[in-house]
């Protein structure tokens, strides 16, 4: 395949360009741009054709150019496009409502819609605070968060999110929140197995809360099947019911952060439903509640808790995208279509074909340490020996290479090296809800060209 980017080059503009400009150093290549996009393909205006095997970030669950979703976006906005919720409610507003709620079932009866995943962190953790205030427990403010995770890129939302690099440049415009450690099940600290070390970070959770005076601690806020922080890390089963347990213990709000993990991703509407002892008394979603077709964000709660802040007098937060009309009434398509096309449980059995064929790719590849994840959220972790799961050196940046060389064959694979590498590195491998067995191969086969192009570099390298 030719080089789809050798020109023109970031920061050649004078002013303006495009946002890589704020990411990619001056001189570094251009991204291709979007042309068009359906299904789970994607195609350049060079008419190169990609498959979007990690739903951008694990965001397009729909697939792209859903007629429905389109219709409906035209149908809103040629009704009223915007309207704001201090003049009116909108028809959009409560049947997203009734259909979200519906399907979360009990102890989520309302939701709150915002602009995106960060919205929703920071509307949750701005509930649960007048909430406990609203109860007579105003000396309640901590919110436990576990290292690594990750909950949203503005301040509130990064100082409940583990990440050592975001703190030491952010830490101190914010007040930084207490950590305890996530329950990996691949790198383990020595002389632990997955089991024990899950206790170990159940132990660390009732530990932070004694240290840091139980009265003060509000909520624990974890990814119940993680994201990019943690490469979609599941903890073992017990460790959903002993952290509920704790929390109720303590009165502590246990609040599900499932921005990635909800709208059916794991092969249930919410990946709560895996751990039906341990129901959270908050979630947020957003990504796959709307699957890229309109930013939106949301915060599932149960009455008791809206009734009592309402009674208090009414939520003190609030933004001007707030519950907008037409991200609603796409919102309302994208799930409707997700359900009545029985999306849920394709991306169960789509991700048990896609976890079979990862675990395959596995045995054969000498760079392939982990496959792990739930439904259609799952992830591989790359290492430079399988036998001591070595990280690979920082400099290689191994799996944003490896990202690039899938690009090259026309697959799109989303990222990370969680902290520098800190933590091991990984890729989503988490297509659409609609993919079908066929696409599951192909791009299971894109993947396996893409790590052997990557292991002959490494080989070249003398590194493995
Ligand atoms: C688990 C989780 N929470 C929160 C967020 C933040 O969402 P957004 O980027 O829509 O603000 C993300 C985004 O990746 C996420 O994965």
């Amino acid at each position: 395949m030719p080089d789809a980017i050798a020109t023109p080059t970031i920061g050649a503009e004078g002013h303006g360009g495009p946002v890589q400009i704020f990411y990619l150093k001056k001189g570094a290549a251009r991204r291709p741009q979007i042309a068009r996009a359906e299904g789970i393909y994607m195609w350049d205006t060079e008419g190169r054709r990609y498959i979007d095997a990690s739903s951008g970030p694990v965001a397009s669950n729909l697939g792209h150019g859903n007629k429905r979703v389109l219709a409906a976006m035209i149908a809103q906005a040629e009704k009223a496009a915007f309207a704001y919720m201090s003049a009116f409610e909108s028809e959009a507003n409560v049947k997203l409502a009734e259909l979200v709620t519906g399907l979360a079932g009990t102890g989520f009866e309302r939701a709150y819609f915002v602009s995106g995943g960060s919205e929703a962190t920071e509307s949750a953790l701005k509930l649960a605070r007048q909430y406990a205030v609203a109860k007579g427990e105003a000396s309640r403010w901590k919110v436990i968060g576990r290292e690594p995770s990750y909950h949203g890129g503005t301040l509130g939302a990064l100082a409940v999110t583990g990440d050592p690099v975001s703190e030491a440049m952010f830490g101190p415009m914010m007040k930084t929140m207490p950590k305890v450690p996530a329950p990996f099940t691949y790198r383990l600290p020595p002389n632990h197995d997955a089991d024990s070390y899950a206790s170990t970070c159940v132990a660390a959770l009732e530990d932070c809360i004694r240290r840091e005076g139980p009265e003060t601690i509000l909520a624990f806020i974890i990814e119940p099947v993680g994201g990019l922080a943690t490469g979609a890390l599941v903890a073992p089963d017990f460790y959903y019911d002993a952290v509920r347990e704790i929390c109720d213990r303590y009165g502590v709000l246990l609040i599900y952060d499932e921005v990635m993990s909800g709208a059916g991703r794991t092969g249930r509407f919410l990946a709560a439903e895996h751990w039906p002892g341990a129901r959270p008394d908050m979630v947020t979603l957003a990504k796959g509640i709307a699957a890229g077709y309109t930013p939106m964000g949301a915060v599932l709660a149960p009455d008791r808790m809206v009734e009592t802040v309402a009674a208090s007098g009414g939520f003190l937060h609030g933004h001007t995208y707030l519950t907008n009309p037409l991200s609603c009434a796409v919102g309302f398509a994208v799930v409707s279509e997700m359900v009545e096309r029985g999306l849920i449980a394709n991306a169960e059995k789509m991700g048990a074909l896609l976890s079979a064929r990862l675990e395959a790719l596995k045995a054969k590849s000498a760079i392939l340490g982990d496959v792990r994840g739930k439904g259609l959220l799952l992830a591989i972790e790359i290492v430079m020996n399988k036998e001591t799961k070595a990280i690979p050196p920082a400099e290689r940046m191994a799996v944003y290479r490896i990202a690039e060389l899938a690009a090259k064959r026309g697959l799109l694979v989303y990222s990370r090296r969680t902290a520098n590498g800190k933590y091991g590195e990984w890729l989503m491998i988490s297509p659409p809800l609609i993919v079908s067995e066929a696409e599951v191969e192909e791009i299971v086969e894109l993947l396996a060209l893409s790590l052997a192009d990557y292991e002959a570099e490494l080989r070249a390298a003398k590194l493995i």
